[in-house]
């Protein structure tokens, strides 16, 4: 039985509707929206929210921000269900923004990176050929990558306004309804995705999604992480510690070959603690295909917080920050930030260099709706997709 297709208990639904009762939807005024005044984002509160105050596609756009009031702080926006900052204390306390993001909605906009810090959907990753068959018809999608689809399509979730309703300062809950048959997809799918910064320091992503057709859905976040610090360089030597024993090897075009291969001896290794850098350019045909680090790990189900998976654990060599990452997902798309060629300018001032961040992105594997063997991404009418994610933050 699949994991993430749980039914919602009554206990999380009771929670969920009390938070609705004493919900209210931020304040948004005309458009600012200028990409180019950029500012030092050393604290959440330097972040203007002014460039996100607009209309796009008829619908409000704004920033938010979360806080525990213990420290951590994450700003987003609901153009593209978006994490535009991320603030945690470092080993000397100080504020540290460990996700790269833009200043403004119309700099989201404009990015050659059009995943940045996004709510990814329809599907996370790849689909073969930008084809699939469910119940014996195939369906079509917009080929976005090469051949293939990438991350729902041309226009995925990262370019619509999701409606945003903030209940109380540590959470934002979003929500949209996918037309039936958008970007080729059967079935009008209604998504909910609550983020929320728990009191240790953990953001909470929750994602819900009901369907009326039988369809597929596969949902992550694309956040880049760089935990010395948005601007501090590229992201080489800080440590990966994947709970994986396994992976799934691609061809040329990054479709999974079907295959699950052992890490052990291979630069895919990461069971143990080793720095990013440390065998990216080995020659192996792997790294070549990703150009990098750019595959899905298959978590190996190691008990962690949460009641979840224990994911991977991620350190920052000069801020000490450490990001463990718990899951109820089978796999974990390691991506080392190889296409960022500094071409977007950031909130700190920055541009987005070459690996300059790095993406954990909890996730069913890339291409299952063609490959019968992996854990099956199909959705009924009437059942729920439910899966939880965690991203925690803490420093030595
Ligand atoms: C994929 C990369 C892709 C990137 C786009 C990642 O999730 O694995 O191949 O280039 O998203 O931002």
């Amino acid at each position: 039985m699949n994991q993430s297709f749980k039914l919602l208990s009554a206990v999380s639904l009771a929670i969920s509707l009390l938070a609705c009762n004493s919900s209210t939807t931020e304040k948004t005024t005309p458009a600012a929206g200028d990409s180019t005044s950029v500012k030092k984002t050393d604290s959440p509160e330097s972040l203007d929210s002014s460039g996100f105050n607009g209309t796009i596609d008829g619908k409000k756009t704004a920033l938010y921000k979360l806080t525990n009031h213990k420290g951590m702080t994450v700003a987003m926006t609901n153009y593209g269900g978006r994490i535009v900052g991320l603030w945690v204390p470092d080993k000397s306390g100080n504020a540290t923004d460990v996700v790269i993001g833009i200043n403004s909605a119309k700099g989201y906009q404009e990015a050659t990176e059009a995943y940045l810090g996004a709510t990814i959907g329809r599907y996370g990753n790849r689909i073969a050929k930008a084809k699939f068959k469910l119940d014996g018809k195939e369906y079509t999608l917009a080929a976005n990558n090469g051949p293939n689809s990438l991350h729902g399509g041309k226009k995925g979730f990262q370019y619509v306004v999701w409606d945003a309703v903030q209940p109380n300062d540590s959470t934002l809950e979003l929500s949209y309804t996918s037309p039936d048959m958008e970007e080729g997809f059967p079935g009008a799918l209604k998504v909910k995705v609550t983020y929320s910064v728990t009191s240790d320091n953990a953001l909470k992503i929750d994602y819900t999604a009901t369907t009326d057709k039988p369809t597929i859905v596969n949902l992550t976040n694309h956040a880049y992480f760089n935990l010395n610090g948005e601007g501090s360089g590229d992201i080489l030597g800080q440590s990966a510690q994947i709970y994986a024993d396994k992976y799934t090897p691609v061809d040329s075009t990054l479709i999974p070959t079907g295959k699950l291969e052992p890490v052990a001896g291979t630069p895919f290794d990461f069971t143990k603690a080793t720095a990013i850098g440390a065998r990216i350019g080995a020659d192996n045909e792997q790294l070549k295909f990703g150009k990098g680090y750019d595959h899905n790990f298959v978590l190996n189900g190691t008990k962690g917080a949460y009641g979840l998976t224990h994911a991977a654990t991620f350190t920052g060599d000069q801020s000490g920050i450490v990001m463990d990452i718990y899951t109820q997902e089978p796999g974990l798309q390691f991506y080392s930030g190889n296409f960022n060629e500094g071409k977007n300018t950031l909130k700190s001032g920055a541009k987005d260099i070459h690996r300059g961040a790095f993406c954990a992105e909890t996730q069913h594997f890339p291409d299952s709706p063609n490959q019968p063997a992996f854990p099956s991404t199909e959705l009924k009418p009437g059942q729920t997709y439910h899966t939880v994610s965690y991203y925690k933050f803490s420093a030595k």
